[in-house]
């Protein structure tokens, strides 16, 4: 079932998310939810936190990338519980834009490399080092277990250019092809 995705503005968004219980029942239809919402809405990765739930669940699914990208060919995976325990010292930039920002898309300085923990879809455990292009999804989305997106991470000059439409977002108004779900104030 696809779930109105949560904007910039609302609440959710800014909660440190918690660490769930590992309950097949209770997260197996969350999931295919999530996934579909993620279909529906063209994105690559999605953080619990976005259908306003503040628990440390993210689906990644990375096969759209797979022309340029033949290593993420049908990848397509859930993350519970995940935390960043490291990142290394080199750092690359590369654009961004998140389904809680519509139309926005910025540069984002990040490590190229982190420690990762977390449960997969059999609710096996790891704790690896991930490189290349799902480190850089993987920070975005747990970025959003931490309350944080990722206009929190570009230069206050860039934050000035945007301005504008991250108010737009504040007075409940968001251009895109998906339902959302936005603060309105006053
Ligand atoms: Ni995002």
């Amino acid at each position: 079932m696809k779930l109105p995705i949560y904007i910039y503005g609302t609440p959710v968004l800014r909660e440190v998310a918690q660490d769930v219980e590992l309950n097949r029942e209770v997260l197996l239809p969350l999931v295919q939810d999530m996934f579909d919402t993620l279909d529906a809405s063209n994105g690559i990765g999605l953080a619990a936190p976005q259908i306003g739930k503040p628990i440390r669940v993210v689906v990644i699914d990375l096969n759209v990338l797979s022309d340029d990208l033949p290593e993420y060919k049908d990848f397509r995976h859930v993350y519970y519980n995940a935390h960043i325990l490291e990142t290394n010292d080199e750092t690359e930039t590369m654009e961004e834009g998140c389904l809680s920002l519509p139309g926005i898309t910025e540069s984002v300085t990040r490590p190229t490399r982190i420690r990762v923990s977390y449960y997969d879809e059999q609710f096996q455990p790891h704790d690896e080092w991930v490189d290349g292009y799902l480190a850089r999804v993987m920070q975005h989305e747990f970025d959003h277990l931490e309350g944080r997106v990722f206009t929190d991470r570009i230069s206050s000059f860039r934050k000035q250019m945007i301005k504008s439409k991250l108010t737009a977002f504040l007075k409940g108004k968001a251009r895109c092809s998906y339902k959302v779900k936005t603060v309105k104030k006053g």
